[in-house]
Order: C-alpha cells, then sequence, then structure tokens
C-alpha cells in the first residue's frame, strides 16, 4: 500500500531565513513560499533529486505547529509524507488496523493540490505521517 516518500516536513520559526539556508548554504533548489490558511501553515518545498524536503512557518492564531515550535524553538522534524495511489482506501485499511486519523478523518487538500491525511504519532512510533494520494 504505502508508496513512496514524497517529503520530510521541517518545523522552521524563520521561514525565509530557513529557505536561504537551504538554497545558499546547501544548494538545493528551493520554491516560492506558499500560504495554506487550510491547514495553517506557509510553506517553501526543497526539490531533492529523489524527494522534498517541506519547510513549515506557523500561519495564523491557530496553526498547529505553533505548539511544535514551543516546545522545540529551533525548529525540527514535524511529519514525513508517505504517497498512496487510493487515500480513502489507505484510511479505511488503516483505521480497520486501529491506527487513528486526524482531524475527523476526511482528506483535504494539500500543498500540491492532492488530498491529504494526518495518522496519530502514537501509531508509528512517534512520528506525524501524513498520507498523499499521488
Ligand atoms: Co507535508
Amino acid at each position: 500500500m504505502i508508496g513512496r516518500l514524497n517529503h520530510v516536513a521541517i518545523a522552521v520559526p524563520d521561514l525565509a531565513e530557513a529557505s536561504a539556508r537551504y538554497r545558499d548554504a546547501l544548494g538545493a533548489e528551493v520554491g516560492p513560499p506558499m500560504d495554506l490558511p487550510e491547514h495553517g501553515v506557509r510553506v517553501v518545498f526543497v526539490t531533492l533529486p529523489n524527494t522534498k524536503v517541506e519547510l513549515l512557518e506557523p500561519l495564523g492564531e491557530a496553526s498547529p505547529i505553533a505548539g511544535f515550535l514551543g516546545k522545540s524553538a529551533g525548529g525540527g522534524i514535524h511529519h514525513i509524507c508517505y504517497e498512496v495511489e487510493d487515500i480513502l482506501a489507505a484510511r479505511d485499511r488503516l483505521v480497520e488496523a486501529g491506527a487513528r486519523v486526524l482531524g475527523g478523518g476526511e482528506p483535504k487538500i494539500g500543498a500540491h493540490g492532492k488530498p491529504v491525511l494526518f495518522l496519530h504519532p502514537k501509531d508509528f512510533n512517534g512520528t506525524l505521517v501524513e498520507l498523499e494520494q499521488a
């Protein structure tokens, strides 16, 4: 069921500073910032030869990553995103296996214009998992 690693997401306190570091120090291909108000984040995608890195900054008062940055002020790995072919079939299989889907269980449209879901980190060894329909 699980497919490619789509991206690793890193929460950062300063998106412009983090973007510049990836571009200038690492020589990475860094995309433009995008606001995702429905997810409470502003994101930048860094494209690598085999996957992507998603840099995340809080957007708005109720951002889900504000609490994360409250505990890890300098930033840190926030989630990993795996691709699945059929997100509803993947969700149903995971729920049957006892995994908890966050946010009511219905997919939202993610940063790539495709449906995404998040799975409870306690069900995946302390890692917040995002599924994206490829
Ligand atoms: Co993501």
